[in-house]
């Protein structure tokens, strides 16, 4: 039974609404959950047992937000081999903004360098399109979990 480690990167919550709410579908499932809001290489098990979910908004110009960007910066530093861990990303951004989703594409592709294991395409969330962004996580996991799960 896996455990899921969910990796928030916010700066004003909706990412952490989505993230809890994703919580509570997971649990529902029987699985169990560590939430992330400080993210740290040192406190994320890297084994078939922990997926990962990145669930990140992006700020500034196509940035993330301030509390991932140290984890970011551990991954680069450290190039850990993640061949065993699965994750998924969930990307909250705006398509007001030149870079949509661009925190979620790059952690993405940081994961995938490192040898990680994506299990499901990024659930890109628009919060101009969807303002109650934890309603995409209703539509989107019935598939997402039964696709791997
Ligand atoms: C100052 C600022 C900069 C932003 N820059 C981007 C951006 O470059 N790309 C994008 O897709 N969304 C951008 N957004 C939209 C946020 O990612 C979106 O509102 C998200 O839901 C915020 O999530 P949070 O509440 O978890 O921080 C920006 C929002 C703000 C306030």
């Amino acid at each position: 039974m896996y455990t899921f480690e969910i990796i928030v990167g916010t700066t004003l919550g909706s990412a952490e609404y989505v993230a809890d709410h994703l919580v509570e579908k997971l649990v529902e499932q029987g699985f169990k959950t560590n939430i992330h809001l400080d993210p740290k290489l040192t406190d994320l098990p890297i084994n078939k047992n922990n997926p990962w979910i990145i669930c990140t908004a992006t700020h500034g110009a196509g940035d993330f937000p301030e509390n991932i960007l140290p984890f970011t910066q551990q991954l680069e530093q450290n190039s850990p081999d993640l061949s065993n861990v699965k994750y998924s990303v969930i990307a909250l951004g705006s398509k007001s903004y030149d870079q949509f989703c661009n925190a979620g594409h790059m952690i993405d592709r940081q994961l995938a360098k490192l040898k990680a294991e994506k299990v499901a395409i990024t659930l890109e969330i628009c919060t101009l399109e969807t303002p109650i962004p934890e309603d995409m996580i209703d539509i989107w996991y019935p598939e997402w979990s039964q696709n791997w799960l």
